[in-house]
């Protein structure tokens, strides 16, 4: 019986972003074909500490993730990832924060795979955090980018994080401002990873056509996109529960009649389905749910533990 315990660099010594791509889409495919059992997530203190669990019944493994949560703090996110398969004794313990950017990232990498225009390379990135980073590796695994402009009410943050991705985008122009709205107005991808509780731009600064990804709120009072823009677009969702209970951009559109709850397609149905579009606007709107976590640590598992 033996417990290894996986840190952040050896995490992303281990797993490609590429590698956490393909294995998530997968994941969200067997989501959406009913192989997990997922109970929405436990918050708890208004969202300061989470609690996250997932089965995948055809290989009968489990992962739990805690995360402690707090934005005045430098990283925000801080938490373990537990992962155990019944028909063996042995556990693998994981960092948390690594994990769930990687994982997030993943996500965004198959919703926009999946929905950006082919040739899409002009990203702008709302929201300079911890997220960030992997937001940008995510979206230039499956669309090279071209041009990358990053934003956030912190100009210095947005300076390091170009610094920090520039050697890993050598023929990507990079850029920095405080002006949302101007960043994404000739954008072809769009992200945003900030804890914003309104809209970070309204729908007339977006380009016709154009893919968004919105990580950043996971309350009920947090808010990244307008209603006009859910309106008027094809939505794609991690998972339906998870976003009516915590999606507050999707609550408030539902809440105003901007939207129904028929407009909202789950990822992995969306990967097996042909959407019918509304408009050549696409967004990815996500909480993240445990099935994401499941994947990254069932990945580690294979390359640690067996
Ligand atoms: N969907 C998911 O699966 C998922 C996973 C992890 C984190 N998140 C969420 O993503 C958000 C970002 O997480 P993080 O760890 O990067 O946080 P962070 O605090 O490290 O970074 C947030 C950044 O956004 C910037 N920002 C805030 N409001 C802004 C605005 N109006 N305009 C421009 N910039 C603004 C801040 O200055 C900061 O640099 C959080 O709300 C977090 O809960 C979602």
């Amino acid at each position: 019986m033996k417990t290894i315990t996986v840190g952040p660099d050896e995490i992303r010594e281990a797993v490609s972003m590429r590698e956490a791509i393909d294995a998530m889409r997968l994941g969200f495919l067997d989501l959406a074909a009913g192989k997990f059992e997922m109970p929405t997530r436990t918050v708890l203190g208004d969202g300061q500490f989470l609690v996250m669990p997932a089965h995948h019944q055809p290989t009968a493994s489990a992962m739990v993730k805690t995360l402690s949560l707090n934005f005045e703090r430098k990283p925000a996110i801080t938490g373990t990832v537990v992962w155990s398969e019944s028909s063996r004794l042995d556990h693998l313990v994981a960092d948390a924060a690594a994990v769930t950017t990687l994982r997030t990232g993943a996500a965004v990498g198959v919703a926009t795979d999946l929905l950006a225009a082919p040739d899409a390379g002009r990203l702008t990135l709302i929201g300079a955090g911890g997220q960030a980073p992997d937001q940008v590796r995510a979206v230039h695994a499956v669309r090279p980018l071209s041009r990358l402009t990053v934003v956030d009410t912190s100009p210095q943050r947005a300076e390091a994080l170009v610094n920090l991705l520039a050697p890993e985008l050598p023929d990507t122009e990079l850029v920095t401002t405080l002006d949302a709205e101007a960043a994404v107005s000739d954008a072809e991808l769009v992200c945003c990873a900030t804890t914003a509780t309104s809209p970070l731009f309204p729908k007339s600064a977006l380009p016709t056509r154009v893919h968004v990804n919105a990580i950043g709120a996971f309350r009920p009072t947090m808010r990244e996109l307008p209603d006009e823009l859910l309106a008027d677009s094809t939505v794609v969702i991690d998972e339906l529960d998870a976003i009516l209970e915590e999606s507050g951009e999707i609550i408030h559109a539902l809440e105003a009649g901007a939207i129904t709850e028929d407009a909202l397609t789950e990822l992995g149905t969306a990967l097996t389905a042909p959407h019918s579009p509304r408009g050549d606007r696409t967004v990815f709107k996500t909480v993240g749910v445990a099935m994401q976590d499941w994947v990254l640590a069932e990945l580690l598992a294979r390359k640690f533990l067996y």
